[in-house]
């Protein structure tokens, strides 16, 4: 089983179904509202553990009540919390979500995520360092971050990077990282002002920009390839990209190539967008087994 570590945010999200997003001044009527739990580092943890992997999750939540949801959520997923942090001094993370004919725009308040240093990440190399792979994305402080790219890198452990939301990160880190995950608006900003199909063959199977409903780009050593998304009709698209991160993740870690886990990665967020809410969805292993798209030869247990 492959024992992956997700360093990232743990949040509520608040969700709002509209037909209509207000101009500023303006209100509108919406359809629902809801509350889910979210946090891309959450997202992409509890994606890794229902497609099997063994998975820790580190991170910080406040003293809050939804801190305890969040937390009894990750541990209802088999996902171990004992290097999840409860500060006092600030609330658990949030995000505003508004979703419209299925795509969504957030507003993110970090909160305790905010609180994770470099310091506890230097503390928990002993941890990191027995993992197959750990994953870590932008919504925590980037210090931590560019810490856990050094601590991981000492120990020979390698880190998917998945750049969301859009944020720039050292080139050192850059170099550093096993896999980088951004979109086409994330690239632009780790990238600026350079082509995609240049950009790609400088990372050769490293680096997988996601674009939605086409699919994903990667350079396999020899050319750019397109990895095709699945084609569904989506209900609400928020951790689409987590859930491909969790489920490549997943699929690298046991052996699978490239390009395959890619199809596994895509597969897991075509059935996830078919639910709302960002962790809903995500689907177990068996359901990604009872797809007609699942690959025999993918054998994962
Ligand atoms: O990627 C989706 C996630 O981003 C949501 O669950 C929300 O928490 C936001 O931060």
């Amino acid at each position: 089983m492959a024992k992956i570590t997700v360093v990232g945010s743990i949040s509520t999200d608040f969700i709002i179904q509209t037909d209509k997003r207000p101009q500023v001044g303006e209100t509108v009527e919406g359809k629902d509202f809801s509350t889910a739990f979210g946090g891309k580092g959450a997202n992409q943890a509890v994606a890794a553990a229902r497609l099997g992997a063994e998975v820790s999750m580190i991170g910080t939540v406040g003293k809050d009540t939804f801190a305890d949801e969040l937390l009894g959520n990750l541990k209802a997923s088999g996902i171990f919390t004992g290097n999840v942090e409860r500060v006092t001094e600030l609330p658990s993370g949030s995000a505003v979500i508004t979703i419209k004919e299925g795509d969504n725009a957030i507003i993110y308040i970090p909160g305790a995520n905010n609180a994770l240093t470099a310091e506890r990440i230097g503390q928990l190399q002993p941890d990191l360092k027995t993992n197959d792979l750990v994953i870590v994305q932008n919504e925590v402080p980037v210090a931590a971050i560019e810490e856990l790219v050094r601590v991981c890198t000492e120990v020979e452990v390698p880190i998917l990077y998945n750049p969301a939301p859009a944020r720039g990160l050292s080139a050192e880190a850059i170099e550093q990282v096993r896999f980088i995950t951004p979109n086409e608006t994330e690239f632009e900003v780790l990238f600026p002002g350079e082509k995609m199909e240049d950009v790609l063959a400088q990372y050769p199977n490293k680096l997988l920009i996601t674009a939605g409903s086409q699919g994903v780009y990667y350079h396999d050593g020899t050319q750019v390839k397109l990895v095709p998304a699945n084609k569904v009709e989506p209900v609400d698209t928020t951790g689409a990209g987590d859930t491909f991160n969790g489920a490549f993740a997943v699929a690298w870690s046991a052996g699978l190539s490239i390009e395959e886990s890619i199809r596994f990665g895509n597969l897991a967020a075509s059935l996830a967008i078919q639910k709302m809410g960002a962790q809903t969805g995500i689907p177990t292993l068996e359901e990604m087994k009872r797809s007609e798209k699942y690959e025999k030869t993918w054998n994962l247990k």
